[in-house]
């Protein structure tokens, strides 16, 4: 047995049959590949073709003789991919859909050296070149001569060929067919179809991603413990630093050092083990003959076992994280732009109990002057756990209730789980199963599972049509009672099965197009979302932008909407996890994430509550949720401290939104994430590489939340020093490249401003987020030690898709530099003019007293504005400017 020592994978008698969830030891693929034997491949070089889309060639696995095809393509966007599949499979290996946008437009190839034991090819720029090893089969990806990765550097290549069932009782390994955890059997119709591979990042000591797990950002060293799981399942309470799967997957990993960022994105959706090695080896360095110098150089191994599927691995090339976002948004699309109101809080319950209570909570918010946007109603407010109904009694006039939001500019969602309760008597279910839109069982009849309503069914979100019809249930004229203020919550799409193993479905059920669930499990939850999204969309003519939260996720999740990370504990422990989380999440793409605030499960305290407040409203998506059986928490139920404290942050949350939106705009067209590892901005800070109590929120903002009880006193990593911070509370100047200690109370929130920004904030909160489109700006420009800043900001109508139209937005660029702040159009094709006013200007960082401060207008005569600068904090200060922002204008410090 290759590496991994007996005692970590051989069953545990003890624990079988105990534990609902499985260990890798439980799984029989994952037995299989770590105990057998290395297979040697050989590269057949004669069969090379070029193609239009890179090159084919086949490998031969020489123990067996079998054949395997491997095409490679060199994307444009700077990004290999390696497809392997068997060269005659005897039917078609699962490929996922839907993730992928489009396939981006590749390079040709050219075979730049070939000698009978390797092959060079190269594409267009020349920088980047694919070196294939004959025997063993190795493929290197080098940049610039250096070997950046190695594809089965340790020959793990595993590739599991289809066949036909064994007519009679087969010797040996019974798990090939049929595998048993618990009362469970997995009947598997096509037999042992595992797929796995190895690559070796060069020069790496630190990689990131796979989410969901609850365990620190940087990814750990796997030997000894349990590898990283990626299978979508339903974890109420999770454990805290576990590689076990939770809701949803993303196979991405990015690898870091101080040059550059690389990404392994492994498209596959069956369960997946992910092991990581961290070590170092003795390095050759070749280039500088004939004296050569050897050192010691880091390296990461990251071996990849899948169920099913083929290998479709896609090494993204950076070099900067950057880049990075961009070639991953490329290939799996571009967080989707929400709603302005999206960015606002969310309240939400399990369950507010019927219209009357969501009116009281409601009035609530207004009466306690704390701003919101959304209320939530769980499943209780359904007839019976039936979707797209209400209850009668509880919710008799649901479309009434959405009209008194409205009024106040609010919005309702309402959850929608993807099973359906089993009731003849229910025209939707009776649709669905006569429209052959449920799973099958292995058997061809349809599933059946438990879930909230009882005995269920499964919509069957694979199918095209399933999707196309399960997005009309969400037209206002079918969905009765919804009105287009109502959005929605999509829940237990792992999915969540009371009665499958472990809590889901059984691998052997059938999907669309003959497909078992084990080949696409880790999709579910996504093509649920989709429909969910497109329902939306649809049911506004293809105007209006959607909101759909989902609990699970895949690669690609990040066009639909939000995530949130499940049931969470109201522990300070779950608070400081729900960082780390959060910005792996952001690095795989999912940028528009959040935690239940409070913690769903128990009763937080007081000091808990309020912290909890202070982080989540530095998180991209903003919800304060809570089980069943907790106390009612609404922001005003602990006494005027806390709420005065729950209010000031959720007030400088709607005050930062201009800012957050313009983030978002960002993610939306670069695949830059709001929320951002410090490494992300400090590229080549090795302090920074395993910080993840803190993050930048864009460019502009560090963040370092409060994650602990009773604290007087932080510490805060204030990176680079070439950098200056200011305190965006006290205007206080701190330079970089060290630790700050900081005294805190309970209304600390430690957040700094980076000298060289520009930021734009609303000059109040309002209400909602409708009332803070209406109000001024005010522009905090933070001067760099060379006095220098510059910053953008997005405006758009804040709900509709007419930003796409080219005009109906306005993105600004601010600049300041020798004394003079610019405001320019960033983009002259968009020229919406929201009549968005900017009232105030701070310059932080300013050295003197200016003499004068003048202001121009394009047009107009030259002005001098009063102001007021403050020695002790450097900080000037121009109020009443009254300047358009969609107007070209500057601003002159003499
Ligand atoms: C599980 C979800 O994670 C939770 O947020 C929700 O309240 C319950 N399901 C009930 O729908």
């Amino acid at each position: 047995m290759a590496e991994v020592s007996q005692a970590v994978i051989s069953v545990v008698p003890d624990d079988e049959g105990k534990e609902k969830f499985k260990k890798s030891h439980h799984v029989a693929f994952y037995r299989r590949q770590i105990q057998g034997p290395n297979l040697q491949h050989r590269a057949l070089l004669e069969t090379l073709v070029l193609t239009e889309k890179g090159a084919r060639l086949e490998l031969l696995e020489t123990a067996t003789q079998a054949r395997l095809l491997l095409s490679l393509s060199p994307f444009k966007c700077d990004t290999v991919r390696i497809l392997i599949d068997e060269l005659q499979p005897i039917k078609a290996r699962y490929r996922v859909p839907d993730v992928m946008t489009e396939e981006p437009p590749c390079e040709q190839l050219r075979v730049e050296t070939q000698t009978k034991d390797s092959v060079t090819l190269s594409w267009s720029s020349g920088r980047h070149r694919v070196h294939v090893c004959r025997f063993p089969f190795r493929l290197e990806i080098l940049c610039e001569n250096e070997v950046m990765l190695t594809f089965n550097s340790k020959s793990k290549l595993w590739f599991e060929r289809l066949e036909d069932p064994p007519t009679s009782e087969l010797p040996g390994d019974h798990t090939l067919w049929k595998e048993t955890f618990r009362q469970f059997v997995d009947v598997k119709a096509n037999g042992p179809s595992s797929i796995g591979a190895d690559l070796c990042l060069h020069g790496f000591s630190h990689v990131y991603g796979l989410p969901e797990h609850s365990d620190n950002l940087q990814l750990r060293d796997t030997r000894g413990g349990e590898p990283y799981r990626l299978y979508n399942l339903d974890v109420f309470a999770y454990d805290l630093h576990s590689r076990l799967g939770l809701y949803g997957s993303v196979p991405l990993v990015v690898a870091h050092k101080p040059d550059r960022t690389l990404g392994v994105f492994w498209l596959n959706a069956s369960e997946t083990f992910v092991n990581v090695e961290y070590s170092t080896t003795d390095h050759q360095d070749d280039q500088t003959p004939p004296v050569k110098k050897r050192r010691v150089q880091p390296q990461t191994d990251v071996r990849w076992l899948s169920e099913s599927g083929v290998i479709d691995c896609m090494v993204l090339l950076g070099p900067s994280p950057r880049q990075l976002f961009s070639q991953y948004a490329q290939l799996t699309g571009y967080q989707a732009l929400p709603p302005l109101f999206a960015l606002g809080y969310h309240q939400c319950r399990w369950n507010y109990d019927d219209e009357a209570d969501v009116k009281a909570v409601d009035a609530g918010f207004d009466l306690h002057r704390i701003p919101y946007d959304v209320i939530w109603l769980d499943i209780e407010h359904t007839d019976g756990k039936r979707y797209f109904t209400w209850d009668p009694v509880l919710f008799p006039e649901p479309a009434n209730l959405q009209r008194h939001l409205e009024k106040k500019k609010r919005k309702l969602v309402v959850i929608s789980d993807p099973h359906i309760k089993a009731d003849p008597e229910w025209s939707l279910y009776r649709e669905a199963r006569d429209g052959g839109h449920f799973v099958k069982d292995r058997e061809g009849q349809i599933y059946r599972g438990s879930c909230w309503p009882g005995e269920s069914s499964y919509l069957d979100f694979s199918n095209p049509a399933t999707r196309a019809w399960y997005s009309r249930c969400f037209m206002l004229d079918k969905y009765k009672g919804s009105t287009s203020s109502l959005f929605v919550w999509n829940d237990m799409n792992e999915p969540s099965v009371f009665d499958g193993p472990e809590q889901t479905m059984p691998k052997d059920a059938v999907h669309y197009g003959g497909w078992e669930h084990r080949d696409l499990h880790n999709l579910y939850g996504f093509h649920q979302h989709m429909a969910t999204v497109e329902g939306l969309i649809t049911r506004s003519g293809g105007s209006q932008r959607p909101f759909v939260l989902s609990r699970s996720f895949f690669a690609g999740s990040q066009r639909l909407g939000a995530i949130w990370t499940g049931d969470n504990v109201a522990t300070w422990d779950y608070l400081k996890m729900s960082i780390p989380m959060l910005l792996s999440l952001s690095l795989a793409g999912i940028a528009f994430c959040g935690a239940d605030v409070g913690g769903f499960v128990q009763d937080p305290e007081p000091e808990l509550l309020v912290r909890w407040y202070q982080a989540g409203a530095l998180q991209p998506f903003f919800r304060g949720h809570s089980a069943k059986e907790t106390r009612r928490r609404e922001p005003w139920l602990f006494g005027e401290e806390v709420t005065a404290a729950i209010r000031t942050v959720i007030q400088q949350r709607y005050c930062l939104l201009p800012y957050w939106y313009t983030l978002f705009h960002q993610a939306h067209t670069s695949g830059c994430p709001p929320l951002r590892p410090l490494w992300v901005e400090f590229p080549a800070e090795q302090s920074t590489f395993s910080v993840d109590n803190q993050y930048m929120i864009g460019g502009a903002l560090l963040a370092c939340p409060v994650t602990e009880p009773g604290v007087k006193e932080i510490k805060v990593l204030l990176p680079g020093c070439e950098e200056v911070w200011y305190d965006i509370h006290s205007s206080k100047a701190h330079r970089g490249g060290g630790a700050l200690s900081l005294p805190v109370t309970l209304d600390t929130v430690p957040v700094f401003q980076r000298g060289g920004s520009v930021l734009c904030r609303s000059e109040g909160s309002g209400s909602c987020t409708a009332d803070v489109q209406q109000l001024p700006l005010s522009v905090t420009v933070a001067l760099s030690s060379q006095a220098v800043a510059e910053g953008e900001l997005y405006l758009d109508d804040g709900h509709s898709f007419r930003y796409r139209d080219g005009q109906m937005f306005c993105l600004r660029r601010f600049s300041m530099r020798s004394g003079r702040l610019l405001c320019r159009s960033a983009n002259e094709e968009g020229t919406f003019d929201c009549g968005t006013i900017i009232q105030s200007v701070t310059i932080l960082g300013l050295k003197s007293k200016p003499s004068t401060v003048v202001v121009h207008v394009s047009g107009v005569t030259d002005t001098a504005a009063a102001f007021q600068f403050s020695e002790t904090s450097s900080k000037l200060t121009v109020h009443g400017l009254n300047l358009r922002v969609a107007a070209d204008w500057e601003i002159q410090i003499g």
